[in-house]
């Protein structure tokens, strides 16, 4: 058996400076994370980049005095490439860089989206999952198929957790979970659009006709009921197509909205009938955090996918079916 390395990992994509050490046999030694909170509103990618430079220096000295290690035993340097934010990527790439050269240790770029799923299948152990990778950023369904992960659904237009947190915070209650938790004093779902096109769903003009309602003085609790339940029955629609389709019997629940407890009750039932079993990544780990940064790398280390300085560079459109997802064939795992 290969040697253990370690890696340590960086994410900056958005809201959250992260700094992950984790050994090449999946052991998480440090998981360091610092979220910024925009005042109001969405993120500002300027102040997002200016917090995460200024966490910077002290997440890696925290990071490494969490695992109790010294920088010499770091045998590889990873960093989220994209999909993010242009000014937020470059600080985490920046840093990256200079430790790598520092070190004289590899640099590892990683997708972003790859990375919230090999956390999840790490932690939970789900081996062929079909993926909903649901976040502020990004909504799709994904599995692994030939070595990469392929898109079977994704939306065509904002993300489902973005959907929600930006209704939650036009109605003056905050973001998920808030619409979740008033969801649950709600009696009555009112009719909203409801957009699937194959696996594809669409939740803008969704977000448009919620906010109107409001307007029109129906109780908040009926609102935040029937926008949460239209959303989360448009995702396991689709979900259960690309299970039909796939025929795996996994799925694995992904990304910051994997916290959703209603979301993951309608999943569940729609699994039951499919014989099929329901992993949900923990919630330490359903969100932005530099754990999954640093194992992706470790994976992409024993697969030898390294780069060099000149070439890293960040990619804000990053799509999870650009990687070469080479790990999956080691050890003869698929
Ligand atoms: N307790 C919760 N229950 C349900 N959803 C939640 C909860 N807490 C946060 N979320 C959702 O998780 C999202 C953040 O997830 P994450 O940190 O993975 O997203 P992101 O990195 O902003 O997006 P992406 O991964 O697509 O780039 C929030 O936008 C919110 O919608
Ligand atoms: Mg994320």
């Amino acid at each position: 058996m290969a040697e253990e390395k370690i890696v340590l990992g960086i994410e900056s994509t958005a809201h959250t400076l992260g700094f992950g050490i984790v050994s090449t046999t999946g052991k998480i030694l440090a998981n360091v994370n610092y979220v910024y909170k925009p005042k109001e509103g969405g993120i500002h990618p300027r102040e997002a980049a200016q917090h995460h430079s200024m966490h910077a220096a002290r997440g890696v000295m925290e990071a490494l005095r969490r695992a109790g290690i010294s920088p010499e035993r770091i045998d590889g340097v990873a960093f989220s490439a994209g999909p993010g934010m242009g000014p937020c990527l470059r600080v985490g790439a920046t840093l990256a860089r200079a430790l790598a050269l520092k070190l004289n240790k590899p640099l590892l770029a990683v997708n972003h989206g790859v990375a919230h799923i090999e956390i999840g299948r790490l932690v939970t152990g789900a081996r062929d999952p079909v993926v909903l990778y649901i976040a502020g950023g990004n909504t799709l369904i994904t599995a692994y198929l030939d070595g990469r992960y392929r898109i079977f659904g994704e939306t065509l237009d904002i993300a489902a957790g973005n959907c929600l947190d930006a209704f939650g915070i036009e109605a003056g209650i905050g973001p998920m979970p808030n619409p979740e938790v008033k969801a649950r004093e709600g009696r009555k779902i009112h009719p909203l659009p409801y957009r699937v096109k194959g696996m594809d769903v669409s939740f803008s003009g969704l977000l448009t006709a919620a906010l109107k309602l409001l307007k029109k003085g129906i109780r908040i609790e009926d609102v935040c009921l029937s926008i949460t339940e239209t959303v989360y029955s448009m995702l396991t629609e689709t979900l259960e197509r690309a299970l039909a389709f796939t025929e795996k019997k996994e799925i694995l629940l992904v990304g910051g909205l994997a916290r959703s407890i209603r979301l993951r009750q309608m999943i569940e039932a729609m699994a039951k009938l499919h014989d099929a079993k329901v992993y949900v990544v923990p919630p330490e780990y359903a969100g932005d955090n530099g754990a999954m940064i640093a194992w992706t790398g470790a994976l992409q280390l024993l697969s030898g996918l390294v780069i060099r300085v000149e070439e890293s560079v960040v990619k804000p459109k990053f799509r999870i079916d650009e990687v070469e997802v080479k790990w999956r064939n080691l050890n003869g795992s698929k």
